[in-house]
């Protein structure tokens, strides 16, 4: 029997080691949550339809629960996400009655919640995605299409980070995306970034969110991807890390438990990964894994609705995983 020792003690010298929590788990498994992690992310409740449902509307008691609840089991935050096409409330983008939709509005709407969250809750968190997955994946296209970019234009990007820096100039102002090992997708990420710099523009750091399966992306593609990005000088973040047992366009719905088989497969996965973010934690400030333990992940219902998922290091019952073991190991 060996000992239990916790995750985020172990990698205490090289990055932080979060999980993403909601109004549930936060509760529910505050005993993992206490021991293996020392940074919180908040899955849903900080997104802007649950922040600002109605027009200067905001719902802030979630989060003052976050942010009281970090102080008390010491865990620091990690802000997720001011701006993105998803989970954003409609009213944002549809102009008063008898005006039309315009650029100015939007951005001063914008700039509104930007301020209102920087600013209530600075110095309370060590980084905030500042705009979520406005890459598109298609080939050949550059930004993906949104009212974002409809009505604003391809410099919405910059004037989120220019509200976000105004309003807390301490602050460390992530892009967030997926995909982001994808050669096509890294480059045009790189080069989002890159231009951003060279207009300096307020930019500190490059999130991967790391939604990835025992078998893809290749740990080529990891390594070119975080190379490409660490050579911009910036932190890189891995913020929302599951390791699925299905690749994407696995359909299967028939597993009631993972097999022993995928088990091994994610646990040498988990090494590798755990040994290349070590091998770069220079540049690596935190890692976040997209929830606590198999027992809930939005895995369950995405891309299949209903069928069971095991991405994590702790297993239904909240037990340590072999993937556990072997992450533990690498330090
Ligand atoms: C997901 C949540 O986990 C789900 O509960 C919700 O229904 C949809 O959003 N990229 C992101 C995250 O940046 O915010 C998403 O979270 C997962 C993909």
């Amino acid at each position: 029997q060996r000992e239990l020792l916790s995750l985020s003690k172990a990698y205490e010298d090289l990055f932080l080691i979060g999980a993403a929590v909601n109004h549930y788990t936060i509760d529910s498994e505050l005993s993992l949550l206490e021991k293996h992690f020392n940074s919180l992310t908040a899955e849903n409740e900080m997104k802007f339809e649950h922040i600002q449902p109605k027009e200067n509307q905001f719902q802030f008691e979630y989060v003052d629960k976050l942010v009281s609840y970090s102080e008390r089991y010491g865990h620091q935050l990690r802000g997720h996400t001011l701006v993105w096409h998803n989970q954003t409330s409609d009213w944002i983008f549809k102009a008063p009655e008898g005006k039309e939709m315009n650029r100015d509005l939007l951005l001063e709407r914008m700039k509104s919640h930007i301020m209102t969250l920087l600013k209530r809750y600075k110095g309370k968190f060590y980084s905030w995605d500042v705009v979520n997955e406005a890459i598109s994946d298609q080939k050949g296209e550059f930004l993906r299409s949104s009212p974002w970019l409809d009505i604003i234009g391809e410099d919405f990007i910059d004037y989120a980070f220019r509200y976000a820096h105004e309003a807390d100039p301490e602050a460390a102002l992530f892009y967030n995306d997926y995909n982001e090992c994808d050669p096509e997708k890294r480059d045009k990420i790189y080069t989002l970034v890159k231009d951003m710099l060279e207009k300096d523009v307020p930019i500190h750091g490059i999130g991967l969110q790391a939604h990835w399966n025992i078998h893809d992306p290749s740990m080529d593609h990891i390594r070119a991807a975080i190379e490409k990005y660490a050579s911009l000088g910036l932190q890189l973040q891995i913020t929302e890390m599951d390791v699925s047992m299905f690749q994407f366009e696995d359909k299967r719905m028939d597993l009631l438990k993972p097999t022993n088989e995928m088990l091994e497969k994610q646990a040498e996965r988990y090494e590798q990964f755990f040994k290349l973010f070590k091998e770069y934690h220079q540049h690596i400030t935190s890692v976040t894994f997209w929830g606590v333990s198999d027992k809930y992940t939005w895995l369950h219902d995405f891309p299949v609705r209903g069928r069971r998922n095991w991405p994590f290091l702790f297993d239904e019952n909240n037990q340590t995983k072999e993937a556990y073991w072997r992450v533990i190991d690498q330090v």
